[in-house]
């Protein structure tokens, strides 16, 4: 009998728990036959007898549902695991995610303007002809439209191919004075080394009422930028020609892979340009009905930033999802 209480424990599920229970108490079961054979003895004998097989019973009963409730517990768990997912798991090999370097590059030029007060502002990726050109100076057949083809819908509609007419967006719901900055992706039909047909830029605009802002401010803000995000490297204007800006200027740094004595990065030229810039042109101001005012304004491409801030090679594989490239920004 030692050895039936024994069998309890060995039992690994429920369903030979029962089985068990079976064989021991069963119509046929081994202890029902001996309760069966009492019947044929007599006096202190029977009594010995029934004492012994009832005392078997009641602890064989009470190991028996110790048991059986820990088992049903532990399946009923099991069931449960097999199809939910386990919050609990806690996977030590599972690889951590970190920024895109464009993502943190634009950050922190975000972080660097809100914190001096400007705005951020946003536009619609699918833009209009009136605001991505016209408003901005840039009237239908102007041959700078060239440099900025795109992806074209029906009714004038395209994918923006620049953060500028965010400027206008803004103009036409505000009054001055202004300071923004516009964050976010641009299209262009464009595909080699340095370009992707979608890019990011952020563009910057202030604006003043009467003639209160002047280039020189617009200098000394881009230094101090330039300084912030590049270190401490030479900061250069060179005369251009934006049909939103009068005049325009395109920005360069001292190049930070070889630090002016000219490289093939730099094309020998010591210097690299990262932006586009210029005093906000008065037919501008006019396209949004704004008098009397003077302003300032910046376009520059993210990817560009981050390629020389990480000095990574080929600005493609920034979005070629490459984790051996991605890895190293975490
Ligand atoms: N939108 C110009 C481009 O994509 C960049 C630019 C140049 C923006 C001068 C400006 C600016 O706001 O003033 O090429």
């Amino acid at each position: 009998m030692e050895d039936l209480l024994k069998s309890i424990e060995l039992c690994k599920n429920t369903d030979e728990l029962e089985k068990l229970k079976v064989f021991v108490f069963g119509k046929k079961g081994a202890i029902t036959a001996e309760f069966a054979k009492l019947k044929d003895l007599e006096g202190d004998e029977k009594k010995e007898k029934a004492k012994i097989l009832n005392e078997f019973k009641e602890k064989f009963n009470l190991e028996f549902d110790a048991k059986f409730a820990e088992l049903k517990e532990k399946e009923i768990k099991e069931a449960e695991l097999k199809d939910a997912f386990n919050f609990t798991y806690f996977d030590l090999n599972a690889t951590k995610g970190a920024f895109h370097p464009i993502m943190s590059t634009m950050d922190k030029i975000i972080d660097y303007f809100t914190r001096m007060n400007f705005s951020l502002e946003e536009g619609p990726i699918i833009e209009d002809d009136f605001h991505n050109f016209e408003a901005l100076n840039l009237p239908k057949f102007h041959p700078a439209r060239d440099m900025q083809d795109t992806f074209y819908f029906a009714n004038s509609l395209l994918l923006r191919t620049q953060t500028s007419p965010v400027q206008i967006r803004t103009m036409q719901n505000t009054k001055p004075p202004i300071r923004m900055i516009a964050p976010g992706a641009v299209f262009r039909r464009d595909f080699d080394m340095t370009h992707t047909p979608m890019f990011h830029q952020i563009e910057m605009l202030v604006v003043e009422p009467n003639n209160n802002v002047s280039f020189a401010n617009l200098k000394s803000i881009l230094e101090e930028f330039l300084k912030y995000m590049f270190g401490d490297v030479k900061v250069r204007f060179r005369p251009s020609f934006f049909p939103f800006t009068e005049p325009s200027a395109e920005v360069d740094i001292s190049c930070v892979f070889c630090n002016c004595k000219g490289c093939r990065v730099c094309k020998n030229t010591g210097y690299i340009e990262v932006m586009g810039c210029g005093m906000v042109h008065p037919a501008v101001f006019n396209n949004v009905g704004y008098k009397n005012c003077s302003g300032y304004a910046f376009g520059l491409g993210v990817e560009r930033f981050a390629m020389l801030i990480h000095k990574i090679p080929d600005l493609r594989s920034l979005f070629e999802g490459d984790k051996r490239l991605l890895e190293q920004f975490k």
